[in-house]
């Protein structure tokens, strides 16, 4: 039984490909032996559903195909029966798929009846059944935590549910379960796992969805190698059962500064090399008056040495110097690295001297190319980072073979928000500081370091997370840098405080996004492709037309007027 894929007419053979999710075997109806059957196979349509009853058999010689898992045999018909007949779909199921992703969006049901999408649904299935192997077998314990929730300041926008009995309130729906899982730890769970929706309103992109699932995690007693640890062990148990890779760990630990200096991000792609090179005190006393002036106030220079100067034409330059700009750069800088020195409308300003030894620092050689960047370093590196990710993919310096993990630590505990024009957390307010760092709350909170961590894979964050602050004193005091009056911290989140001082254990967590996890063991750009019925990049749901206006009655029921 299965669906009708294809149909092929050889006069007096008819062929239809059967499908279901297992694979597609090829129906003969032959005329000579069954002309009636053969006549009523005719008549069967795209996407029809049918029962068919006959004999399998080898296919003749030259005509298997090798491609197909069941292109040695087919299945000789002597009985048809129509289960059900179908509309004449939308858009062709096939691979590769033409049709837009807005008609398939729609009809998200049919589109689901591709292998490729088929093939994304069942590896996601493999990957909870490994996740929850793995974390059970390593005494995790998994509890569910409410959806109809408290505001959790996750630094995203809620989405809000109005309160029918108590009208004028708002549940919201969980940013993530990061304050129940705390508060699980303090009931003395240990170790606590969920596989859970979180939900938040915030601009969409390729890897982010407004309902999209984590891996969440929280120990007790544990410091930030023993989260890592377990995460580790997790990574290397579903690489090894999805992919039948074998993951060396430990894995790579990159502190915050090293992976914004060498890198540019925070979510290095470190299937390739072509780090950035600081080269500001090389060219502070240059001709150069954007560079010395930059470095004179307080800025940087620095730059990505490429190979393949021959593929870098007029255009491409200006292509570049195009994204440097649309990045926030004020420029690029382009140089051609010769056997006499420098090539490019910037050389002549540079001494022998200065071009030796920005060529020694960057490890240039004859043949290469240097893009520098001049600017403030939160500019500059950003800039330099983006640029980094463009000419990897564009000279194919990426080993798509490869998969890189990597951990980066050691965040900010704040950033300053010039909108707010006071610091707000850089992961969330429970984030423990390093013990180290804690007096610089006081006198520099700028540099205060969190003991946070985020694993990456392939340059995309699949799971961040920290150690949390189980003293409720200490989490007074980073309220108190973050500018949240204790009335705002006691109405917000009074009820955690408050648990803190029933003997809160030294806890820790972290959670993976499950979605772009699968994402990438499926080898795909947008985890769309592995969500079963996911939003468009516009928070809509084609298919059903979520969301949707309400009665009047609902609204009555609510307590809710519109605005105009
Ligand atoms: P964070 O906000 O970093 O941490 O989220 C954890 C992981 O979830 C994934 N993710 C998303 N995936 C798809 N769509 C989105 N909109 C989206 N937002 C985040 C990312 C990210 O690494 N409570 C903390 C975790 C903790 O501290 O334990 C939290 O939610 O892969």
């Amino acid at each position: 039984m299965g669906w009708v894929r294809h149909r092929r007419d050889h006069g007096g053979i008819f062929f239809v490909d059967l499908v279901d999710r297992y694979g597609l075997v090829q129906i003969n109806f032959d005329a000579s032996a069954h002309p009636k059957l053969c006549e009523q196979a005719r008549e069967l349509k795209a996407e029809w559903v049918v029962a068919v009853t006959g004999t399998v058999r080898m296919r003749p010689e030259g005509m298997r195909n090798p491609n197909l898992a069941t292109g040695d045999i087919e299945v000789v018909a002597n009985e048809l029966e129509v289960l059900n007949k179908a509309k004449t779909p939308p858009f062709e199921i096939k691979d590769p798929v033409e049709a837009s992703e807005e008609l398939r969006l729609t009809y998200r049901y049919l589109d689901l009846r591709r292998p490729e999408l088929q093939k994304n649904m069942l590896l996601r299935h493999r990957v909870y059944q490994v996740v929850r192997r793995y974390l059970d077998a390593h005494g995790f314990v998994e509890i569910e935590t409410p959806f109809l929730i408290k505001s959790t300041p996750e630094g995203a926008r809620d989405y809000l549910v109005p309160s029918r009995i108590h009208k004028g309130r708002f549940y919201a729906l969980p940013q993530s379960p990061q304050t129940y899982k705390q508060l699980l730890m303090v009931a003395g769970f240990d170790r606590y796992f969920q596989i859970v929706r979180c939900f938040r309103d915030e601009d969409l992109r390729a890897d982010r969805q407004p309902e999209f699932t984590q891996i969440d995690m929280e120990m007790s007693f544990v410091d930030a190698d023993d989260v890592r640890a377990v995460c580790e062990g997790l990574m290397a148990e579903v690489l090894e059962q999805v992919l039948g890779y074998q993951l060396a760990t430990p894995l790579p630990v990159l502190p915050y500064d090293e992976a914004m200096a060498k890198y540019g991000t925070d979510k290095p792609d470190l299937r390739f090399a072509l780090p950035i090179t600081d080269i500001s005190s090389l060219v502070a006393g240059s001709q150069f008056r954007v560079f010395a002036e930059t470095v004179n106030s307080g800025g940087m220079v620095a730059g990505l040495c490429v190979p393949q100067a021959e593929v870098f034409t007029r255009k491409k330059v200006d292509d570049l110097t195009a994204a440097a700009k649309e990045l926030g750069g004020k420029g690029l800088v382009a140089l051609k690295v010769t056997p006499d020195g420098w090539e490019g409308g910037a050389a002549k300003f540079f001494s022998a001297a200065e071009i030796a030894a920005v060529n020694a620092a960057m490890h240039a050689t004859a043949g290469q190319m240097l893009f520098l960047v001049a600017d403030r370093r939160e500019v500059c590196l950003p800039v330099l980072g983006a640029l980094r990710l463009r000419l990897g993919k564009e000279l194919g310096l990426i080993d798509e073979g490869k998969i890189s993990l990597l951990w980066v630590t050691d965040f900010p505990l704040l950033e300053y928000s010039q909108e707010e024009g006071r610091f707000v957390a850089m992961h969330h307010p429970f984030t423990s500081p390093l013990r180290e760092d804690i007096p610089l709350l006081q006198t520099s909170p700028e540099r205060v370091r969190a003991q946070a961590y985020d694993l990456v894979f392939n340059g995309t964050e699949v799971a961040g997370g920290s150690i949390r602050i189980h003293d409720a004193e200490l989490q007074r005091e980073v309220f108190r840098v973050l500018a949240i009056s204790q009335e705002e911290a006691e109405r917000k989140f009074g009820f955690l405080l408050e648990a803190l001082q029933y003997g809160a254990p030294p806890h820790g967590g972290i959670a993976f996004g499950f979605d772009r996890l699968v994402m990438l063991l499926a080898g795909k750009e947008t985890i769309r492709d592995v969500i079963a019925f996911p939003k468009t990049t516009s928070a809509l749901s084609l298919m059903d037309g979520a969301p949707s206006e309400i009665s009047p009655e609902q609204l009555r029921e609510l307590g809710l007027r519109l605005a105009e």
